[in-house]
């Protein structure tokens, strides 16, 4: 039995845990620590089975061409489920009470760097027919938003850039981008 649900201070020790053993460096749980102090108030949640965190869902503000960076963009970064508990579908009700949780704090648009097969089954599009792209137009391909507020999307063209800690997270670790 999965519970989805917001992250608690006490479970932070745990989030640490759970993005380190799935990721090849602790870039990632070191970056989830830089943003929550930077970023707050955000969207982050937990997946709990047992008492015990086994998966977390990540989200903060994104801009284009610079502006925004409010909480009215969000990007997803990063997802993580503890390998155990893979392919049983708690990544997806990560994204969906994740996706759920934007809505309700009146988010209009979501970005994911992430899978082509996977992101649009929760009604992701692929951002590059719209005019959009990631920071690396080369990972355009792997770059999608998702509408939460009906014609949020008219009108937005340019770059969309992650906040600067992923930079920060990345340089010198794997090399890898904010992918989920
Ligand atoms: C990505 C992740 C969170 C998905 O969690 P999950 O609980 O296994 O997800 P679900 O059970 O809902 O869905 C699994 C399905 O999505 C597919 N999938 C999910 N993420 C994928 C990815 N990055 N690449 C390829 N396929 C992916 C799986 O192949 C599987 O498909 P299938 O069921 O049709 O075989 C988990 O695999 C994970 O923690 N991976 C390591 C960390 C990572 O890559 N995070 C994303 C980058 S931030």
């Amino acid at each position: 039995m999965v519970t989805i649900r917001p992250e608690l201070e006490a479970d932070r020790a745990a989030i640490f845990e759970v993005n380190q053993e799935v990721f090849p460096t602790d870039a990632e749980a070191r970056l989830v620590d830089t943003l929550r102090a930077k970023v707050a108030p955000t969207t982050s949640l937990v997946a709990e089975v047992d008492g015990a965190i086994v998966g977390h869902i990540f989200f903060s503000p994104v801009t284009i061409d610079g502006v925004g960076g409010e909480d009215v963009m969000l990007g997803l970064a990063p997802m993580a489920v503890r390998e155990k508990f893979q392919r049983q579908g708690i990544g997806r009700q990560l994204v969906e009470a994740g996706l759920a949780a934007c809505q309700r704090a009146s988010v209009e648009l979501v970005f994911v760097l992430g899978h082509p097969d996977y992101y649009p089954r929760f009604g992701f599009q692929p951002v590059a027919a719209l005019g959009l792209h990631y920071t690396d137009p080369k990972l355009d391909v792997c770059f999608f938003v998702k509408e939460l507020l009906p014609g949020a999307l008219h009108g937005a063209r340019g770059t969309v850039s992650y906040h600067p800690a992923f930079d920060e997270a990345f340089k010198g670790a794997h090399g890898t981008e904010p992918s989920s």
